[in-house]
């Protein structure tokens, strides 16, 4: 709208964002995924380019009418990747010239530890199969730690737990943990957070403060991210 175009106050930043959900091969055809439909990651890019920043999207495989809002966007470079690693490689390499990171990617925690070169048949596997997993890199670990002076960033976390106070008391650890500047916090269930339009976030400070509760379509959350980044800043 009008009203958006107005507000240019991202003007001069470079930001980069990671949406989406990684997949692990398990085999040439199989993959371990997750839920993530892209839809949250893509509208905080989007908003930043209608705010003026630059943006470098870092998508794995977002659903197509989810990643359309930034295909064709100028200000947005789209970066497509698949796995964990490939996320991992293309975040960090664009974020040495950051101003801001938001990692809305959903990453997997586990990779299979050696992916099989042909497809895995049941005839091979006598009915019950093992997949031995290993850990991914902490994507935002890694950012953490290699933080410039005025680099805002800022990390996801989607939780199942119900309990109000409990999820935040979550959220409160995992935010010192990660020692990023901003956590947005959402809650998620089996009917909960993923193929909506819609999304409510609790934003936590660097003082484990909450910083803002919003909710609204993916668009107004995602405003709502920006306008706390520039606040922190
Ligand atoms: N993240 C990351 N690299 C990973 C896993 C997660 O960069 N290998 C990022 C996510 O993009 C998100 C934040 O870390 O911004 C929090 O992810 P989350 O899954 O909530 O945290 P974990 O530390 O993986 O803890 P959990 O055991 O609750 O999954
Ligand atoms: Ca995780």
């Amino acid at each position: 709208s009008a009203l958006m175009n107005r507000r240019r106050d991202l003007s001069g930043l470079r930001v980069v964002v990671s949406a989406g959900g990684t997949r692990e091969p398990i085999d040439p055809v199989r993959f371990l995924g997750n839920r993530s439909s892209g839809r949250q990651g893509v509208a905080v890019a989007r908003a930043a380019a209608d705010r003026g920043a630059s943006v470098a999207l870092v998508v794995a495989h977002a659903d197509a009418d989810a990643l359309a809002p930034a295909i064709g966007r100028a200000g947005i470079e789209l970066v497509r990747v698949g796995t964990a690693a490939e996320l991992g490689r293309a975040v960090t390499e664009r974020a040495v010239d950051a101003d801001v990171v938001v990692m809305a990617a959903a990453v997997a925690d586990y990779r299979v530890a050696e992916t099989a070169d042909r497809k895995l048949a049941k005839e091979d596997t006598g009915g019950v199969l093992t997949l031995q997993l290993v850990a991914t890199e902490d994507i935002l670990a890694g950012l953490v730690r290699g933080r410039r002076d005025g680099q805002t960033i800022v990390g996801f976390a989607a939780e199942t737990e119900t309990d109000a106070d409990a999820l935040l008391d979550r959220a409160r650890r995992k935010r010192r943990r990660k020692g990023v500047d901003l956590l947005a916090v959402n809650e998620v269930g089996w009917q909960k957070g993923f193929e909506s339009a819609e999304n409510a976030l609790t934003i936590l400070g660097a003082e484990d403060e909450v910083v803002a509760q919003v909710s609204g379509s993916k668009r107004e959350v995602a405003d709502a991210l920006w306008d706390a980044v520039l606040t922190s800043r």
